[in-house]
């Protein structure tokens, strides 16, 4: 118990002393690496997020919806890594204009879709499958909200240059997220990028805490310059990545290679977050090279070869669900392969518009030709 306060301290310390959190963080260089989607389907299948659902568990969505609608009166809200839409219990006494959802696992959409099945009917609110790193719609909001899963959706001046468009004029970012030194560096991170409106920890007799907070980003113009230029010494995801003229010469070897095999192709490099970094075509391949970085894309998101994910989605209809919901961003079939360097997923490899065995190929041999980079 006397350990549980001191870390409290020590937490609380660093909240407007980050000095304080470095000096007293554990395994400081380790980087934080998201969860694969299959540890939160798993999760979500074996009901360990009931216990989220549970009020001594929502003190943090209580407080972080009060929050919000003192400012914004009928919120409307979006919340990317939303699970279940347990969140939204707490928007009720709020009354919200508007709730969607986003979660990249399918179990917990389907969990939430039931749910809140009253509030879809009305249109209230919406639950979709999607990837909250990528996911795009057109819809405006007060508020997004990343509760408790901030750490798993990548660099923080990203996500918020991300969703900014998504934000009417003068809204906010909520937050909350459990309190411990690494995740708190996100915090930092997060309160350089704007205004805060609110912070505030929460602390349980049963030894939880939680940061809650809201912020107003800047303009588009400053988050695109952050964005630019995030990545600090001490970054929490410091980490290997892709440089433009090996991803060059990946691509290149990858068309060498079908060409050898009589086959004209298009082949893209992606890095970790699906974007492309590289597409070539052979001018006689047969299709624009639209299917190549797709391909790439979910290499990477799945951190799986495409000879694995291509009999995964007609045997696994979960999967199935998330290829499904970004037709436009990924697809599955063989041909691609995750890259990694120093054991760290950096971006996918995939090569287009041939059959597919001679795609997997065609990867694989430009793969081995630069092993001592990329694997
Ligand atoms: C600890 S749960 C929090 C759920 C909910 N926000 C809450 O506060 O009750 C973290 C959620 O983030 C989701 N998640 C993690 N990475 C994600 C990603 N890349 N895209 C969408 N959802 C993600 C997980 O599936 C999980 O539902």
């Amino acid at each position: 118990m006397a350990y549980l306060r001191w870390r409290r301290f020590v937490e609380l310390a660093s909240l407007d002393r980050p000095w304080v959190g470095e000096l007293f963080m554990r395994k400081r260089n380790k980087p934080i690496v998201a969860a694969p989607v299959e540890k939160w389907d798993r999760e979500y299948q074996e009901g360990l997020y009931d216990r989220l659902a549970r009020s001594e568990q929502r003190h943090h969505h209580r407080l972080l919806a009060a929050m919000i609608a003192d400012r914004w009166p009928n919120p409307r809200v979006l919340e990317i890594g939303a699970g279940e839409g347990v969140l939204f219990e707490a928007f009720r006494a709020h009354a919200p204009a508007r709730y969607v959802g986003v979660d990249f696992s399918a179990p917990a959409v389907e969990k939430g879709l039931e749910r809140l099945a009253a509030e879809r009917a009305t249109g209230q609110v919406e639950l979709l499958l999607g990837d909250g790193r990528t996911f795009r719609t057109d819809e405006t909001f007060d508020v997004v909200v990343f509760s408790e899963c901030i750490e798993h959706l990548g660099e923080v001046e990203d996500l918020v240059a991300h969703y900014a468009p998504n934000l009417k004029s003068g809204g906010g970012v909520g937050l909350t997220m459990w309190l411990a030194l690494k995740p708190l560096r996100l915090w930092h991170r997060l309160k350089r990028l704007g205004q805060v409106l609110d912070e505030a920890a929460i602390n349980t007799p049963w030894g939880g805490g939680w940061l809650v907070s809201v912020v107003r980003p800047a303009t588009k113009a400053v988050l695109a310059m952050a964005a630019c230029v995030a990545l600090a010494p001490s970054d929490a995801f410091a980490s290997p990545a892709l440089d433009l003229p090996l991803s060059i010469d990946l691509a290149r070897a990858a068309v060498d290679a079908c060409a050898a095999r009589g086959a004209a192709v298009s082949a893209s490099v992606v890095d970790d977050k699906g974007n492309p970094l590289v597409v070539l075509r052979a001018p006689a391949s047969p299709k624009p090279p639209i299917a190549a970085p797709r391909k790439a894309a979910a290499a990477a998101q799945f951190d799986a070869p495409g000879s694995e994910m291509e009999p995964r989605e007609k045997a696994d209809p979960a999967f199935a669900a998330l290829i499904k919901a970004e037709p436009e961003r990924l697809n599955p079939h063989a041909g691609s392969l995750p890259l990694h360097i120093d054991g760290k997923l950096v971006g996918g490899l995939a090569v287009a518009d041939t059959a597919h065995d001679t795609a997997d190929a065609c990867a694989r041999e430009a793969l081995a030709k630069f092993a001592a980079k990329v694997r």
